[in-house]
């Protein structure tokens, strides 16, 4: 009995320390949760140079750096840079507020724009700001009542009774709050969250698109980088500093904090960390799914992107009126298509799929070797099974997503005359009156970015892949579609497009004058009949095919976190990004991206100049910036007669966290958050220290940008600045002296 217990302990110590080491490399991955930091990584981010507390990152009680965070518009990140609610976040980020700003004679997109003064602000209707105040563990309250044994159905029921009752309680106990109630560890683990929300956020600057969008999509997920990719903003607050819509009468909000800025700089090695709202991975996927979204998911979403590419390029270079209307529909489709293809060559270069195999044989192991886990030791190839499932229908889903909705326009746009086609079955004359002049200005809207034979290309291209990938249960139209036979869809989507009723001269004033006649046109028309049948046949087939396979999914991923942190009691987890609150740590660091191709960890100005095309689309630069260049007049902004733009660190970041500050040791702000290296854009499935890098604005370009391009120095006078590096600001704290001291345990940090 003894013996056995002992080799049973020495074989448990075996596959613990492959796994810490196998573990090793990545250390320094993932987005941590900032109210668990001081119990999880607080001393591994001490070890690696952080000098501020836990509770100065994140407190419920006192005012903390969280504070100084906002989700912006809930798709990116912004901070408070002043005691006036100065808000910093991406140029890309406010890119349709200054476009809503911006005409043909105030080109706020083109020129850029910089508020002289708090009167010359410009106010955004559906633009917020919200500030997290609480981060809460209700895991216990929403999981009552629910059990181990239980199918996700009824698991998601009783859960969805507890978080009902548990939001009416705590929104009638704080009715100054927004609460989200969050899932992470897929349903194990549940945060209750409160924020406030603010509503008047008022535009204060932004630099012409050829700083802030400079590169624009050749450089896009690319590093070495030059982009000035950031905007300014102003919350406000009522009298009393609390939310308020937007009105004269608003103030500048008064944030319990507001980031210190340092124009000290950051140096290779420097401790980072990236606080923000980072929007969603995939971290826990077993190789085989991985290795389903490498090789089937991204090939076929990218196949189908790339000629709708083909043809928007070919257009856009040989027609600039094309190249305007399709400048930004173009930017979101290839924005994508770009880190799909990122993301196949990262998997691949790092041997992410053998690594991932080899983690779960470990797995498996472990399950052979603990008694209470012997029950999951085939837990991943259920998974794989489940799956592998899956894969012919999401095929199909995908290829609705890229052809139906992001693909061919009018089939996207026709689906709204549905409303028009039900009223007129009514009879209802005035709402029916009422809906006509709506599509109308819909129409309008529309008919600005569009051109119609850019759009039939695209269908030709894409259309016959939709309908070569339909298997399940096509509707009527797409089956009489793939028995006519492929060689005859060309014509018959050409056709489409000629004989629609959208697209003619008179369409406008029939639509006026007989909506009625037109709306039985429209229900009569091929387009519409089509993309209706196609849009439903998406919600009412494809997806419920998979809805069950997903809860299936879920219960044993579930399953898998709980296993994995049984299993390996001594590694810290995190939960997979959810749009919550995260922290990242990393250090400024160059990387190898191939063999013998190394990229330094800072950019500076000379490189925008060797990058600059006169007139270029994407390369083109203000004469102001130049000027600026040549002259050398960086004032407190430059170092050794250079100025820094763009830098890199090995933070562990996504979608969301645009905008997001990075903060040094001290937790001053250096660096804005925007991008991720291409060579580790991989990073939301399987991250690798040795080539993952996110992507930051430098903040002495930013200052620089706004005081010396932009002239509005009184802004950066409003900011706190600090100009001493961390690293000379070092004072050893005992407790930290102490940590020194100790040898550091590998597998131990948490
Ligand atoms: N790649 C960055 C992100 O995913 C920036 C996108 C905006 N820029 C662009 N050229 N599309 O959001
Ligand atoms: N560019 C992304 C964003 O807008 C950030 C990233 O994917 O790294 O959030």
């Amino acid at each position: 009995m003894f013996v056995e217990n002992q080799i049973y302990m020495k074989k448990i110590f075996t596959l613990l320390l492959i796994f810490s080491l196998s573990f090793q490399l990545s250390a320094k991955e993932g987005m941590w949760l900032p109210h668990l930091i001081a119990q999880l990584n607080y001393s591994d981010m001490q070890r690696m140079g952080l000098q501020i507390s836990a509770e100065e990152i994140y407190s419920a009680n006192k005012s903390s750096l969280k504070d100084a965070v906002v989700h912006f518009n809930g798709g990116c990140t912004g901070e408070l840079i002043s005691g006036k609610g100065l808000l910093l976040t991406n140029h890309h980020c406010g890119y349709s507020q200054i476009q809503s700003h911006s005409t043909l004679e105030n080109n706020y997109l083109e020129d850029g724009f910089w508020a002289m003064s708090q009167e010359e602000e410009l106010a955004n209707p559906n633009l917020y700001a919200a500030i997290i105040r609480e981060i809460k563990d209700v895991s216990n309250l929403i999981l009552k009542g629910t059990t181990a044994e239980m199918d996700g159905a009824t698991r998601d029921s009783i859960i969805e009774m507890n978080a009902r009752a548990l939001l009416e309680t705590v929104k009638a106990e704080q009715p100054g709050l927004e609460f989200d109630l969050k899932d992470f560890f897929f349903g194990n683990q549940f945060l209750l969250i409160s924020k406030v929300l603010y509503t008047d956020v008022r535009l204060v600057g932004a630099p012409p698109s050829s700083i802030g969008k400079y590169g624009k999509d050749t450089d896009n997920w690319m590093w070495p980088r030059h982009t000035g990719d950031f905007s300014l903003f102003r919350v406000y607050a009522d009298a009393n500093n609390q939310p308020a819509d937007y009105s004269e009468d608003n103030q500048p909000y008064v944030p319990a904090q507001h980031l210190k800025v340092s124009v000290a700089g950051v140096r290779e090695g420097d401790f980072t960390m990236v606080y923000g709202f980072p929007g969603s991975t995939n971290q826990y996927l077993p190789a085989s799914e991985v290795a389903n979204t490498v090789n089937e998911y991204n090939p076929f979403r990218i196949s189908i992107r790339d000629k709708i590419l083909m043809v928007l390029d070919r257009k856009m270079r040989a027609d600039e009126a094309a190249s305007l209307k399709y400048a930004s529909k173009f930017a979101r489709i290839s924005n994508s298509w770009k880190r799909w293809k990122g993301e196949i060559l990262g998997i691949e270069r790092t041997n992410a799929l053998e690594v991932l195999k080899e983690e779960e044989a470990l797995f498996k192991q472990m399950c052979g070797a603990i008694p209470e886990l012997n029950s999951e030791k085939d837990l991943v190839a259920e998974m794989d099974a489940l799956y592998a499932k899956r894969v012919p229908v999401n095929m199909e889903r995908y290829a609705y997503i890229e052809v139906g909705y992001y693909g061919i326009e009018a089939f996207r746009h026709v689906l709204g005359y549905s409303k028009l086609i039900e009223l007129a079955e009514a009879g209802d004359e005035e709402a029916l009156k009422n809906e006509a002049e709506r599509m109308i200005k819909r129409m309008e809207g529309f008919q600005k970015n569009y051109d119609q034979e850019l759009d039939r290309l695209v269908a030709i291209n894409t259309l016959p892949i939709y309908l070569e990938t339909i298997k399940t249960k096509p509707g009527p139209v797409v089956s009489k579609l793939q028995q006519k036979g492929s060689d005859k869809w060309v014509e018959a989507i050409s056709d489409y497009f000629k004989d629609a009723p959208y697209f003619k001269e008179d369409f406008v004033t029939n639509l006026r004058k007989n909506p009625a006649k037109m709306a039985k046109k429209i229900a009569e028309d091929d387009i519409y009949s089509l993309s209706l049948e196609m849009y439903e046949h998406f919600f009412e087939v494809l997806n419920p095919a998979t809805t069950t396979i997903n809860l299936e999914i879920e219960v044993l991923q579930a399953r898998y976190v709980r296993a994995l942190q049984r299993a390996f009691p001594k590694k810290s987890f995190y939960p997979d990004a959810n749009s919550t609150l995260r922290v990242s740590y990393g250090k400024v660091m160059p990387y190898e991206a191939r063999d013998a191709v190394n990229y330094s960890a800072q950019t500076t100005l000379s490189g925008v100049m060797e990058k600059y095309v006169p007139g270029d689309y994407e390369f083109d630069l203000p004469a102001k910036l130049i000027e600026l260049y040549e002259n050398k007049d960086y004032g407190p902004y430059g170092e050794n007669g250079k100025m820094p733009v763009c830098f890199v660190a090995t933070n562990h970041t996504t979608g969301g966290n645009s905008g997001s500050p990075a903060l040094n040791a001290n937790g001053e702000l250096i660096g804005l958050n925007f991008d991720r290296a291409w060579d580790g854009v991989m990073s939301d499935m399987y991250f690798d220290p040795s080539i993952c890098r996110n992507v930051m604005v430098d903040l002495r370009y930013v200052l620089f940008i706004i005081d010396k391009l932009g002239g509005a120095g009184y802004l950066v006078d409003e900011m706190d600045i600090a100009t001493v590096h961390p690293s000379e600001s070092k004072t050893v704290k005992t407790d930290e002296a102490k940590s020194m001291a100790e040898p550091v345990k590998e597998g131990s940090q948490g």
